[in-house]
């Protein structure tokens, strides 16, 4: 990238952060200006986001949410339902709405708490795509170019004449989101920290063409469970375009009973050690061990004696699927309450979109005021 910096020198980011100003910042105590010195946990402010197409995966869950879902306390939390990222490849509408919704419950559902943590759609808050385009203006298109999700995306939806400029432009949305909530941490999977990256390359630019503006965000990946593999192929990350078809994921809203057939029919080897391992041919125990060892908080070595006196793989897809089951089915069940009542969700939303504008139109209007609109 543009080499201003990466996920890994959290501290210089933090120090390097611009001013926060606002209805959130007169929130802070007198005199806790962040141009110094990095703040305490207590004030750091979290912005994450996800898309509303197909179901919440394992993957999601594990690389994402449920750290969102555990943070909430000490931080100042942001977490947005992307629609208008959803769009940059084509969506049913009435899909879409429906999915949003259903997003929406699942998150909370998942323990998001709509008291410390402000959840809103992004379609809510205008601002978002108003940045989008002022930052698209200060952005290199070779910057984009070396996007590795774009490649592989564009190729996968049969190249340049077909795809959408927007699936090309989407990382500077993706960074609008970002940094117009001077977020200093964003909590996300593995396959996000390039975009993550490129969100603080972007704020460094604006900021030196003209003046400290933004945050320079830093992404947070969790040790286990950022890269969650498909249970069908081991060698693929778990995505949620591939959430139909059986086998390839467990989605948050399967039955106990589809957990074990899904986790049962889990691609393995012909081999019976079970053991963590780099070996792309052992790719799919290893997953099973991640899996398990995210979604029970163990370390390896206590995941290890768990199935120590395990018989072979069946043995241990058995006991990864309880493990999963006793997370999900909850969540699970929450869901399909939330799900119930509609208009609460409706409520929530409207109390998240209030909230999340008080934060993103002042922002807005800075760098409105910056760029020399008149
Ligand atoms: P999305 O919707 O693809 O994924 C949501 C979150 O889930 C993580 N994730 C995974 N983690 C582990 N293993 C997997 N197999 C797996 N698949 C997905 C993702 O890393 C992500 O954290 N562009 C983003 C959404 C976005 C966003 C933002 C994120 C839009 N604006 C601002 C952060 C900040 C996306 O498509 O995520």
């Amino acid at each position: 990238m543009s080499g201003s910096g990466s996920a890994a020198d959290c501290e210089s980011a933090a120090r390097s952060g611009a001013r926060r100003e606002g209805p959130a910042a007169a929130r802070r105590e007198p005199g806790a200006r962040r141009t110094e010195e990095a703040p305490p946990a207590a004030r750091r402010r979290v912005f994450s986001g996800i898309q509303p197409s197909g179901v919440l995966h394992l993957g999601n869950y594990l690389g994402a949410v449920k750290h969102w879902a555990a943070r909430q306390d000490d931080r100042e939390n942001f977490i947005c339902v992307v629609d208008l990222h959803a769009i940059t490849v084509r969506q049913d509408p009435e899909a879409l709405r429906a999915g949003t919704r259903e997003l929406t419950a699942m998150l909370f559902a998942c323990g998001i708490d709509p008291e410390r943590t402000t959840l809103f759609v992004q379609s809510h808050v205008r601002a978002h795509a108003e940045a989008a385009w002022i930052l698209g203006c200060a952005t290199p298109i070779g910057w984009l170019e070396r996007m590795t999700q774009f490649k592989a995306k564009s190729e996968r939806r049969g190249g340049r004449e077909r795809i959408g400029v927007g699936l090309f432009t989407y990382p500077v949305l993706q960074a609008a989101d970002i940094l117009l909530y001077d977020a200093d941490e964003v909590p996300v999977g593995e396959d996000q920290k390039q975009h993550v990256e490129l969100a603080r390359d972007i704020a460094g630019r604006f900021n030196h063409i003209y003046g400290e503006t933004f945050v320079l965000p830093e992404a947070v990946i969790p040790t286990a469970g950022a890269r969650v593999m498909a249970l069908d192929d081991p060698t693929v990350k778990m995505s949620k375009s591939e959430t139909a078809g059986r086998g390839h994921a467990v989605r948050l809203t399967d039955t106990d009973d589809e957990i074990r057939r899904s986790l049962k029919r889990a691609v393995t080897d012909s081999g019976r050690e079970i053991e963590f391992s780099d070996d792309p041919a052992r790719a799919g125990v290893n997953n099973l061990l991640l899996i398990y060892q995210a979604i029970t908080d163990r370390s390896e070595g206590q995941v290890l004696a768990d199935f120590a006196g395990a018989r072979g793989y069946g043995d241990l897809k058995m006991g990864v699927a309880e493990a999963v089951i006793e997370v999900v089915a909850p969540i699970r069940r929450r869901y399909e309450e939330l799900m119930a009542a509609p208009e609460e969700l409706d409520r929530l939303l409207a109390i998240g979109a209030e909230r999340a504008r008080k934060v993103a139109e002042p922002k807005a209007a800075e760098i409105r005021r910056l760029v020399g609109f008149a």
